[in-house]
């Protein structure tokens, strides 16, 4: 259980996600190509959808409408069953435009997530043993397993009802202003301070995102590391101390979590508070507005509409960036992995010892761990063993024992000098 590795883990905090949200979306779309067209399409299904439904309220108002000329005069049934099948086919147009891009989101994720799931696996056998050292086994699972499935559904949920949500939001805007100028300036003002609020919660919100997927990765990463050494843990009674240590990661967990679910959790009920407003102020200001006869009753009751509208995409693009931020958080740490440095490539190496004889020469070997490149481990060292001999490596603890053996398997690449096994140097055998 190396105390180095925990120290490691531990590091620097990193405020915000490294590529932050766009920079991660802009990297998926690099890692796979055929994610462009299909995604186009489903966004642009979500927002046909999100128009469609934005003409909804002026249908009503139009009923509204024709509802209120006819207490007087009489109901006009046809026109108002009219305008009620033409409601009717648009609002199931919009849900099956919908359903359509849950569709596609769903499909293409999901071979996304199994693409990145596959690289990972592919890459875990090619990046140098230096790696592990760095990451502990149950991090690099947790990217496997924790972060791939995060992104996957924030892009096949939040997404598309992100885009969709804003695309409702400005319809709604443009057919509120079209409308009735006066009352879509004051549902939108109310509005506006929602925003405000919310802007100011997400930027402060985004690190702690961070640092949940970051120690949830540790927290896992000691979990493995403890569990697989249990015999190791029992046999030097490190009981205590380990419990210790797991005590305060999942304490971090639980911080992180608790600060980002405290301010994703405000978000929801101030939108709820600011569409309610919302509606406070059309009722009042509609009333007095067709108090002076300057609108019908229809424009109200579509107003009260809009406001519904207009603010429930707000809380719905908040709650979906709060998703999104999280999955930006898991997509850095997928693609961290994904870009380390592999080991070069071995293919044209030809060389195979078929029967070994089992003679080992050290040529002035110099090496120091790509960790740590400036404390150098072996400084000059030779020797020649001849096949057959016996030799015992004795040495104080950390005298580089378990090093020279590293080098001798390759798994890590020596700065200068050679390795020969039978007269053939290690570089050179496949
Ligand atoms: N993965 C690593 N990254 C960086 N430094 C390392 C790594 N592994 C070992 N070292 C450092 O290299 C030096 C030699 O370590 P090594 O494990 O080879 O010693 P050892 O002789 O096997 O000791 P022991 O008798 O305790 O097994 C130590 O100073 C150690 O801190
Ligand atoms: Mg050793």
């Amino acid at each position: 259980m190396s105390e180095n590795r925990m120290a490691g883990r531990r590091m620097a905090v990193p405020e915000k996600s490294k590529r932050g949200l766009l920079g991660v979306l802009k990297e998926l779309l690099e890692y796979s190509k055929n994610l462009k067209v299909p995604t186009i399409i489903a966004l642009s299904l979500a927002v046909a959808g999100a128009v469609l439904t934005i003409i909804g309220p002026s249908q009503l108002s139009r009923i509204a409408d024709l509802i209120t000329e006819g207490l007087a005069a009489g109901i006009d049934l046809k026109a108002i069953a009219g305008v009620g099948a033409l409601l009717l086919c648009m609002y199931l147009a919009s849900a099956l435009f919908t359903y359509v891009e849950h569709f596609i989101m769903a499909t293409i994720t999901l071979s996304l997530s199994k693409k990145m799931r596959d690289d990972l696996s592919r890459k875990i056998n090619n990046v140098p043993m230096e790696c592990f050292g760095r990451t502990s086994h149950g991090d690099i699972l947790s990217r496997v397993t924790n972060d791939v499935s995060t992104l996957q559904q924030a892009l096949s949920n939040s997404l598309p009802s992100i885009i969709s949500s804003a695309a409702q939001f400005v319809g709604c805007l443009v057919m509120m202003f079209v409308t009735e100028w006066r009352m879509a300036l004051a549902a939108v003002l109310v509005t506006l301070l929602g925003f405000a609020a919310m802007a100011l919660i997400m930027s402060k919100s985004q690190r702690y995102f961070v640092a949940r997927q970051r120690n949830l990765g540790s927290l896992n990463g000691y979990v493995e590391e403890m569990y697989s050494g249990h015999d190791g843990v029992r046999i030097s009674c490190a009981n205590d101390q380990i419990k210790k240590v797991f005590a305060g990661l999942n304490k971090e967990v639980y911080e992180a979590e608790r600060k980002s679910q405290f301010l994703s959790g405000i978000m929801q009920p101030l939108m709820n508070v600011v569409g309610n407003l919302g509606y406070v102020v059309v009722c009042v200001l509609g009333a007095v507005l067709a108090i002076n006869g300057q609108i019908s009753f229809g424009v109200i009751t579509a107003f009260i509409m809009y406001v519904r509208l207009f603010t429930s995409p707000l809380s719905t693009i908040a709650q979906g960036m709060t998703q999104m931020q999280t999955a930006a958080a898991a997509g850095d740490r997928v693609f961290d992995f994904l870009q380390e440095k592999e080991l070069s490539d071995e293919s044209h190496k030809t060389e195979r010892l078929e029967t070994v004889r089992g003679e080992v020469e050290f040529d002035h070997v110099r090496f120091s761990y790509p960790s740590n490149p400036d404390k150098i481990i072996i400084k000059d060292f030779s020797a020649h063993v001849l096949p057959g001999q016996k030799v015992a490596i004795v040495g104080p603890t950390g005298a580089g024992k378990t090093t020279m053996v590293n080098l001798l398997m390759r798994f890590f690449e020596i700065n200068s000098g050679d390795i020969r096994i039978d007269g053939v140097s290690a570089s050179r055998i496949l």
